[in-house]
């Protein structure tokens, strides 16, 4: 194994996040600052403030990781960086940090895609997570983020078949857009998520649409239209006293949905074996449902724990020590993409 340790840097959104990760994807040590504070403001992510953040934060803590761990840069084998989809001005900053480090320090450099971290985020493993089956062998991914819905068939890394995706907003969008029409603000999963809690998830009927027998593709638009009718008709004070009703029962619409389109790709693929990630993956419902559902089937699920949920370096890490291993590396041409099908992932490397 050429790669034993490896310095990686995510900072694709809001947050900005460092780890130093083994091959096996042993988590050294992750920080992740997250920028919420700042953003709940303005109830969502300016992009401007975030990459201007990312400037201010990305080096004192790449030079608090090494000194917390008494890592020098000798024991470093190479440098990853999240390159694409993401942010634009966020992304920059990651990938012309790291593209210095590795000029600077002669490491060799991955720039990897952001949603192939979210598919090895259950596969980290730290003091207190192994997880339950390795990635050796076919199993389904259902990656739900603020950015993206999609299920994909994995065969190992860098194959990817797209099983169904959403055709409109991701479901944390999906979210993150009723938290703010109901005035809990941002981060909008997380506070939906908690006011669920004392909700009924009947108490209130939302569409599951694209409902089809064979249908594997998702919609979350028309959910947030009914949400928005709903709200307006109910009136502030209504909504006020309903909240947690109105949350549970919206919650409840979107982990049917995303439940239903995960045992329809297992039931068609055979495959027995699933993951749930990306920062949507850390709801509650979502999670008690999966387990559930995992239980009765005797499907083999991982859910990563809720801080390898959210966008951090550790995942990022994983995937491009990976890859470094597999032979392949970026050129100091790397530029950040905006957008980046995760099945398009392998052409880049043949
Ligand atoms: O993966 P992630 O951190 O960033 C992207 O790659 O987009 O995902 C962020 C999304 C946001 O939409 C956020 O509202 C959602 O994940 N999220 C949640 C929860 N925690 C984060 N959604 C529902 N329930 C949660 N507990
Ligand atoms: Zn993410």
């Amino acid at each position: 194994m050429k790669f034993r340790k490896v310095l990686s840097i995510e900072t694709s959104c809001d947050d900005t996040s460092v780890a130093l990760v083994g091959h096996e994807g042993t988590v050294f040590k992750s920080l992740v600052l997250n920028q919420n504070n700042v953003h709940k403001i303005f109830a969502g992510v300016v992009p401007e403030i975030a990459s201007r953040n990312h400037s201010s934060h990305l080096v004192p803590l790449i030079d608090e990781i090494l000194k917390e761990t008494q890592t020098s840069w000798s024991d470093i084998d190479g440098i990853v960086v999240t390159a694409r989809p993401g942010l634009l001005g966020s992304l920059m900053v990651g990938v012309v940090t790291a593209k210095t480090l590795a000029m600077v320090l002669k490491k060799p450099l991955i720039g990897v895609n952001h949603l192939e971290g979210h598919i090895f985020a259950p596969f980290l493993r730290d003091e207190s997570y192994v997880p339950g089956f390795d990635h050796g062998e076919p199993f389904i991914a259902l990656t739900v983020s603020g950015g993206h819905t999609s299920l994909y068939l994995v065969r190992g890394l860098g194959e990817y078949h797209l099983l169904g995706e959403t055709l409109d907003d991701a479901a944390g969008e999906a979210f993150d857009k009723f938290s703010k029409m109901v005035g809990l603000g941002y981060p909008g999963g997380v506070l939906v998520d908690s006011a669920s809690k004392a909700g009924n998830p009947k108490g209130f009927s939302f569409p599951r649409s694209m409902s089809g027998e064979n249908e594997m593709r998702m919609s979350f638009s028309g959910l947030k239209s009914a949400g928005l009718r709903l709200i307006t008709e109910l009136g502030e004070e209504q909504v006020e006293a309903r909240l947690s009703d109105l949350c549970a029962s919206y919650q409840e619409a979107i982990v049917d949905v995303l439940m239903d389109r995960l045992d329809k790709a297992m039931r068609r693929t055979g495959i027995r074996r699933a993951v749930v990630t990306g920062g949507v993956s850390a709801n509650s419902r979502l999670r008690a449902r999966a387990d559930e559902w995992a239980k009765n089937n005797r499907f083999n699920l991982l859910v990563p724990p809720l801080r390898y949920c959210s966008d951090n370096a550790a995942m990022i890490g994983y995937a491009g020590i990976m890859r470094l291993n597999n032979g392949e590396h970026s050129e100091q041409s790397l530029g950040p993409e905006a957008r980046a099908p995760l099945y398009e992932e392998r052409l880049r490397w043949q």
